[in-house]
């Protein structure tokens, strides 16, 4: 078999040989690829191939559809078929199982004239099988070795199952709760959202750079959505993000660029406009900024029709239009809308579209390819024996219930009501539509995570109390959207005989994720009648909200005792969540997109900019400040937020200098911390700067490092961050990045909130000029 296999490979080879003997197979036109590996052996084979490829063939690799698939495993789509067949299909996705996998490579490359493999992409966002928390959740634990590794997870299962690509990670810097995507995300911070860019890059893709791409547990990462989706006004999925360049360079585009830095080997183009011209169809960022200045040599595919809809969005004629206006600006993989084979050749004979543009996007699709050897060996991926022994393996259990327990943030524990050990001898009331529930747990974007199989919360806690004194008692009290007097009667009843009540309550999974934006943030109206029921109780409440989003909890905070954000944690939810709820795990995570006080605060985030009328927030009532009439400006829970179940201080703030340069310096902050209560614990120290004065303005604060660190009862600690002349660098309005000499002050906190450690320092040039760093 592996003989008819490969016959690219010998043809390739063939072609080497011929280059070698009569350099005729090198494309005359190499013209401004660079390619992604650097790996002249590499390139060589690439243009051999190209050289023995049609035109039509070569835009055939540029060309992306998706596989349905049903129960009994994927099945081809009659619409791609025939594409399939002649040769003219560079990837598809949703193939699932190494079964459809083979069957689609098969015919790629058995039945083709060139039998150029076929690039299997996926949705791996938040884990293949075993489902991790959503991102959001993830990124809330601020641990970027365990994101890596989930990722790294995610990708061993996916590679074990056929698939080559994911699209992800998602890197869009959310402000807006309403915006069902925020779920995919990092959250709102540039800084946070970079680092955690560059970690999961590096987990799907086996390491930095790439250069472990081709390995049997890589997936080629995608960056996306480029750019600014996250922007989308009023939250409304696909919707205009208008904002200025200035807010796009310095807010939005900086997790893309590490994501690039860090070497991911795509990107995704985003559905949205920014500055009146679609992602898809905008060269500026699609080659300016993304290959001019950021050095990316990989490959860009559309969304999923996203060509196709610069037709509605009015800036193409018809898709012929819109396919020309997506190749020459920089889009090298059209994603289902078959926009490029039906009319690229055309345009490319009118020329319309160059013949080396087309040349550049085939290179390089094919040496990706090249890299994560398909052309060696196009079914190496797939092996039915190594998927099983790869898929939800004891190990992965265990990484994934931890990041559960990483991810939960304690938002609010009256009297220390949590945790409820073993020791306790309580009688607990479990309540709520979430409680017994597995179809939510996994949240959106779960891949082929098998919603059966992820832990409900009774059965975490019940495992967890199985042996001991406490007592447990269950009533569901309501659906995700509806009750009625008697469910409510049962969990009061349950409520009444308890000594507390633990409730699971919040959003539907698919009230998130794309297309998915709600205008109401708060529980649904049911179960905010079954709360208010069970607080009539007198009973202490702990609340435990599963969702995809930031909610308002602004009724929950004053009448619950305690609250867990669980987010949407994945296959191990029980577990993890009671691993919390005892105490064997004590929260450590911090929230990384703000609470609002109620929709109406939205966007809300904690890096916004002075104003000339700052409220003073011990009376913010003034007139004529930025302020509101009926509420205040702050948000419920801030950026940074977390409780523990011990406490911290921190104490002695200093740095090792007073002035830095503003190129080529570094400066050195150093504080102390305590764990000043009686258990072990872990805190997410974070350091945050402002710019005083600016030549465009500045945030009233910027996060520029963190460290999570973990401390025993009464221990001390001495951390330190490194600050460098760069890290103070920002945009100016004539688009270039660099530090200003000025006055600067800077803060060691526990949150984005917390204002009591600080000290100021400036940045110097002996000129006393501003200093461009890119
Ligand atoms: C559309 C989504 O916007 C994108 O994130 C996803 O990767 C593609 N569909 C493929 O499913």
């Amino acid at each position: 078999m592996k003989g008819e296999i490969i016959k690219i490979s010998v043809i390739s080879m063939a072609c080497m040989l011929a280059v070698i003997l009569f350099a005729s197979c090198e494309s005359p036109s190499v013209g401004r690829w660079t390619s992604y590996s650097g790996d002249r052996d590499v390139e060589r084979r690439v243009d051999s191939v190209l050289a023995l490829m049609t035109l039509e063939e070569k835009i055939g690799q540029m060309t992306q559809f998706s596989a349905n698939w049903s129960i009994t495993g994927p099945v081809m789509s009659d619409d791609f078929k025939p594409y399939l067949e002649k040769g003219l299909v560079g990837s598809i996705f949703n193939a699932t199982s190494v079964e459809g996998v083979r069957k689609m490579q098969e015919v790629a490359v058995e039945k083709t004239r060139l039998g150029i493999p076929i690039l299997f992409g996926q949705d791996v966002i938040h884990g293949y099988k075993t489902i991790f928390p959503i991102p959001l959740a993830e990124a809330c634990s601020w641990d970027l070795e365990m994101m890596r590794r989930t990722a790294e997870i995610a990708a061993i299962e996916a590679a074990s199952d056929g698939i080559n690509w994911t699209f992800a990670p998602m890197v869009d810097i959310a402000r807006d709760a309403r915006w069902g995507r925020v779920m995919e995300g990092a959250g709102e911070d540039p800084y946070l959202g970079s680092r955690i860019a560059e970690a999961r890059v590096i987990g799907f893709q086996g390491g930095a750079d790439g250069k472990a791409l081709g390995e049997l547990h890589t997936l080629l990462a995608t960056g996306k959505h480029l750019a600014a989706y996250g922007a989308a006004e009023s939250g409304r999925d696909y919707n205009t993000a208008e904002l200025s360049e200035h807010t796009l360079r310095n807010v939005y585009l900086p997790p893309y660029e590490a994501a690039a830095k860090a070497g991911v080997g795509t990107f995704m183009a985003s559905f949205n406009e920014t500055n009146g011209v679609p992602a898809t169809a905008d060269r500026w960022l699609m080659t300016d900024i993304l290959r001019g200045e950021w050095g990316f040599t990989g490959f860009v595919v559309s969304d999923y029709t996203g060509i196709n809809e610069l037709v509605p969005h009015g800036i193409a004629e018809d898709e012929k239009h819109a396919a020309e206006l997506a190749v020459n600006a920089g889009i090298d993989m059209d994603m289902t809308g078959a926009t490029f084979i039906k009319y690229l050749k055309k345009s490319v004979e009118e020329g319309k579209v160059s013949e080396e543009t087309i040349d550049n996007a085939t290179r390089r699709i094919l040496e990706m390819k090249f890299l994560l050897g398909l052309f060696d060996d196009p079914y190496r991926y797939l092996d039915e024996e190594r998927a099983k022994q790869n898929t939800m393996t004891p190990e992965f259990m265990k990484t994934a219930r931890k990041a559960v327990a990483a991810s939960v943030v304690l938002l609010k524990n009256d009297n220390r009501l949590l945790p409820i050990t073993k020791e306790s001898g309580k009688t607990v009331a479990l309540i709520g539509p979430l409680m017994n529930d597995s179809i939510n747990l996994n949240g959106e974007w779960a891949g082929l995570g098998d919603r059966k199989k992820s832990v409900p919360i009774l059965e975490g806690i019940s495992e967890k109390y199985k042996e001991s004194a406490v007592k447990l008692l269950y009533a569901e009290g309501s659906s995700i959207t509806e009750t009625t007097p008697g469910k409510i009667a049962e969990a009061v009843a349950a409520a009444r005989r308890a000594d507390v009540v633990i409730a699971a309550m919040g959003e539907d999974f698919n009230w998130s994720g794309e297309a998915a934006v709600r205008t109401d943030i708060r529980l649904p109206e049911p179960q905010r009648e079954l709360l208010k029921a069970l607080k009539a109780t007198g009973k202490p409440i702990v609340l435990v909200i599963l969702s995809g989003r930031p909610l308002d909890l602004s009724w929950e905070d004053e009448n619950m005792d305690a609250i867990l954000q669980a987010w949407f944690p994945g296959t191990q939810t029980g577990h993890g969540v009671a691993d919390v709820i005892a105490g064997d795990y004590n929260p450590s995570a911090r929230l990384v997109m703000s609470f609002p006080r109620n929709v109406g605060q939205i966007p809300i985030y904690y890096n916004q900019k002075n104003t000339g009328r700052p409220v003073d927030l011990s009376n913010e009532a003034t007139d004529y400040k930025s302020n509101y009439l009926d509420n205040s400006i702050t948000p419920l829970y801030p950026f940074g937020y977390g409780l523990s179940y011990t406490t911290f201080s921190i104490s002695s703030v200093s740095a090792d200098k007073s002035s830095i340069r503003t190129t080529g310096d570094k400066m050195v902050v150093t504080a102390n911390v305590q764990n000043t209560g009686d258990i072990e614990g872990e805190l997410v120290i974070q350091l945050y700067v402002r710019d005083l004065v600016g030549s465009v303005t500045r945030p009233v604060k910027e996060l520029k490092g963190f460290q999570k660190i973990a401390l025993n009862a009464g221990e001390n600690k001495q951390v330190s961050f490194e600050l460098r002349s760069e890290d103070l660098a920002f945009y100016g309005i004539d688009g270039k990045k660099r530090t200003e000499p000025g006055n600067f002050m800077l803060w060691v906190a526990q949150s984005s909130a917390d204002n009591s450690h600080k000290i100021s320092f400036s940045a110097d040039t002996p000129s006393n000029k501003s200093q461009q760093v890119e």
